[in-house]
């Protein structure tokens, strides 16, 4: 785990807000925004203002996809974590132009919110849409996916929680599948060694549409932590 801590999965590229994107982080974070606590759990409960299945978007990006994805779903609450500020910026103007109630977000490295600051057995399901694939060999241990962000997870996930990963990287896609189907705590839920048929259940998304028009192949893997697993 220390190792996972210590590697971080992004580069801080703070980038240009916009007006909006500014005017938005400062009005609308008192009603969308997580203020991270120094130590202890986030009670997730009081968050929300309700008890309901919880899903964790690790690096939305935009945000635009999430947006769609919570509003579609009110009976759960999405809780969107990205370091990425004009993006979380254009999430918050695209969740009041939507006026969903089910959305919170979060802008810290999810890893450390995770281990730090989400309870075991919190979540229903995570989702990590198009995570950065740190092509070169020298970089693939900044990727998210590896065997002990797996061990983080399969103690947060709720038993039969789901764990949804996108990539258009052919190779970070092997590399998932290889890393989950090595672990025995989660179970491929369309069969062995296989990537959900297309079109997959979610929106599409920003760096999706990037990857697409590059003319990549895109990947998604849906497992469920057995319930066995979370004991
Ligand atoms: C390639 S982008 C994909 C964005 C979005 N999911 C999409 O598909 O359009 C990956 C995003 O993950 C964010 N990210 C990477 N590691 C993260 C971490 N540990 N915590 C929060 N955000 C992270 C980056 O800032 C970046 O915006």
């Amino acid at each position: 785990m220390s190792q996972l801590r210590r590697t971080r999965t992004f580069v801080r590229r703070e980038g240009r807000l916009t007006q909006g994107q500014q005017r938005a982080l400062e009005a609308l974070w008192p009603h969308y925004g997580l203020d991270v606590p120094e130590q202890g759990a986030v009670d997730l409960d009081a968050l929300f203002g309700r008890t309901a299945p919880r899903v964790l978007d690790i690096g939305f990006g935009d945000g635009e996809a999430l947006v769609e994805m919570a509003a579609a779903d009110p009976d759960r609450d999405y809780l969107g974590v990205e370091v990425h500020r004009p993006g979380v910026g254009h999430c918050l103007l695209c969740a009041e132009q939507a006026q969903v109630e089910n959305l919170r977000v979060a802008t810290v490295d999810a890893v450390e919110l995770i281990h730090r600051h989400l309870s075991a057995r919190s979540l229903a399901a995570v989702q990590i849409f198009f995570p950065d694939p740190w092509p070169k060999k020298r970089h693939h241990k900044r990727r998210i996916i590896q065997p002990a962000f797996l061990d983080l997870l399969a103690e947060r996930l709720a038993p039969g929680g789901r764990l949804h990963l996108a990539t258009d990287w052919a190779d970070y896609a092997e590399w998932m599948l290889e890393t989950l189907e090595a672990d025995e705590r989660f179970e491929n839920t369309c069969g062995p060694g296989a990537f959900v048929p297309p079109p997959p259940p979610r929106p599409q998304t920003k760096f999706e549409r990037r990857g697409l028009r590059k003319g990549h192949t895109v990947h998604d893997l849906i497992y469920r932590l057995r319930p066995s697993a979370a004991r």
